[in-house]
């Protein structure tokens, strides 16, 4: 764990070493709370987060539909991510982790009554899926494990209690020796990586599945939004895992994946079984975006 100075507890900047919580903290006992994974890049006029809006926005939805009501204002959780950068002063590229979570004094499955507290972590990070997978491509497997089902939980929330299943697809694969998991939903189309959405190409065209089986990702949207301007074709409908097979181009897409090739789905290589063309080009343009040397989309940068 790259540690980092400070960790933002509901408004103050606690040294990362104190940042700490009681054993009957309820989130820990029964998996109530949301979160967000957030970049900041180190750009040619210092760090800057990409997407701040965005993902605060999304936090806050997330707790709306698992009915927890934030303790801290919006536009505090929104400055509190500057200043935390700020006090941190990080060198390299942070990933930054804002969760809102239920504390300490109440037990029980009836949550309304526990206390709410926001923190805010930052760190040092590197390529999620390396930067090997990031330049040469990863290895998926389509996962046993089918993908939360909206009947039962809530997919457009990004909560803690949604990441066992992607935990223990991500804990298949790994151990079956693949880098990653693709799950399926319950009618067995494509839905999301354990933590990314999914592209395919074919034929020349850009497809990703629709956002009824995963989470509404920024980087699809980043993506999607990069693909148009460039005037590539897009469609975005259900995807088998065997039109995968034969697909020319497998890319995953998420703020800590950013935009990774993927070379093989189940023991069937992709395309060349290298990086695609069209990966590369979406890949590069969604770098120049990030990191601030495309000036068209300068406006999803917020400088620290
Ligand atoms: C399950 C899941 N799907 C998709 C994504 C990609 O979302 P984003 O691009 O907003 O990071 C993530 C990561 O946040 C995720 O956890």
């Amino acid at each position: 764990m790259n540690e980092a100075k400070y960790i933002w507890m509901d408004g103050e900047l606690k040294p990362w070493g104190d940042a700490k919580v009681h054993i009957l903290t309820h989130t820990l006992h029964y998996g109530n709370a949301v979160f967000e994974g957030t970049r900041a890049y180190q750009t040619e006029k210092g760090l800057a987060i990409f997407k701040l809006e965005e993902h605060v926005k999304r936090l806050y939805n997330s707790a709306k539909i698992v009915a927890i009501t934030p303790n801290r204002e919006y536009q505090e959780v929104y400055d509190a991510h500057i200043e935390l950068l700020k006090a941190n002063d990080f060198k390299e590229n942070v990933y930054i982790r804002p969760l809102i979570y239920l504390g300490y004094g109440v037990m029980g499955l009836y949550h309304k009554n526990a206390p709410v507290n926001t923190a805010i972590a930052a760190w040092e990070w590197g390529a999620y899926l390396g930067d090997e997978g990031l330049e040469n491509g990863i290895k998926c497997c389509t996962s046993s494990i089918t993908r939360n089902p909206n009947r039962s939980t809530f997919g457009k929330a990004k909560a803690a209690a949604n990441y066992l299943n992607s935990q223990m697809a991500k804990f298949e694969a790994v151990e079956n020796g693949f880098d990653e998991a693709l799950m399926l939903d319950e009618n067995a189309f494509i839905a999301e990586g354990t933590g990314e959405c999914i592209f395919i190409v074919r034929d020349g065209k850009l497809v990703s599945p629709p956002n009824d089986n995963s989470l509404e990702s920024i980087t699809q949207a980043t993506v999607l939004e990069l693909a148009k301007d460039m005037g590539i074709e897009i469609e975005r409908r259900n995807i088998t895992r065997d039109e995968i097979y034969i697909a020319d181009e497998l890319f995953l897409t998420g703020t800590a994946a950013e935009v990774t090739p993927v070379n093989s789905l189940d023991h069937r290589v992709i395309g060349n079984g290298k990086r695609g063309e069209l990966t590369k080009k979406l890949q590069e343009a969604y770098f120049d975006v990030v990191y601030g040397r495309n000036p068209k989309y300068e406006h999803y940068l917020t400088y620290i």
